[in-house]
């Protein structure tokens, strides 16, 4: 069974705190850092992440969009990241694989992110150091987006690449996911499912956070 990562991104963060009790049956908190640079928007950052911290036990995984991340993903797992994710196309290999270092003697967990346009080989220099492989369905930057059917071609790859090496790095993908794209990304061999506006505009949150873990079930 696919687990949920829900995105707080689109939530009201005026009253945070109850948004994040409505949605703790999730898996992870997914917590969306953006710099409006490596992306069109500017969302929450450390002081944000300290705060839900003393707030909810749900693991929290951090999605850095942002310029040269590895400056910042230590300073996210101490600020109390469960699971930090940056992105592959704002980093150079050294600091890449640095960063993942660094984040393992933290005793957190370390991801690699993909946009649309980059393909599943930019992953395979540091697949067998990764615990989470996170494939982008949208452009990031936004909340709402309509998932990006090429997607699934490359999660499939991703799939074969990382069974192939038996490696347990997790495939999580990341915008546009309802109850019918959810099923799709899981048939091509999703583990993580970050879901947001779907699940923040439902009438009941927990109810279609469990019905979004069994449409996955096939
Ligand atoms: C987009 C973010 C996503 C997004 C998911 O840049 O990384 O986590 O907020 O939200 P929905 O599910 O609304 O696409
Ligand atoms: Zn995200």
């Amino acid at each position: 069974m696919a687990k949920i990562a829900l995105s707080i991104l689109t939530a009201d963060f005026a009253k945070l705190g109850e948004e994040i009790d409505s949605i703790s049956s999730a898996d992870y908190l997914h917590f969306d850092v953006m710099d409006g640079v490596f992306v069109p928007n500017i969302s929450i950052g450390l002081p944000v992440l300290e705060s839900v911290r003393k707030t909810t036990n749900m693991p929290l995984d951090a999605h850095l969009m942002i310029t040269s991340p590895a400056r910042y993903t230590a300073r996210f797992a101490e600020a109390g990241a469960d699971i930090v994710v940056f992105h592959v196309e704002a980093e150079t290999e050294n600091n890449t694989r640095s960063a993942i270092k660094e984040l393992h003697d933290l005793g957190k967990k370390a991801g690699l992110s993909v946009k649309p346009g980059t393909p599943a080989e930019a992953l395979l220099p540091y697949i067998d150091t990764l615990d989470i492989a996170l494939v982008m369905s949208v452009e990031p930057g936004f909340g709402g987006q309509r998932f990006m059917n090429g997607t699934l071609p490359k999660i499939i790859e991703l799939r074969r690449i990382i069974d192939s090496i038996g490696s347990k790095c997790e495939i999580e993908v990341d915008g546009g996911i309802n109850l019918e794209t959810a099923k799709q990304c899981v048939a091509a061999g999703v583990d993580v499912l970050v879901a947001g506006s779907d699940v923040l505009s439902s009438r009941d949150r927990a109810v279609h956070i469990a019905k979004l873990r069994n449409e996955s079930l096939g």
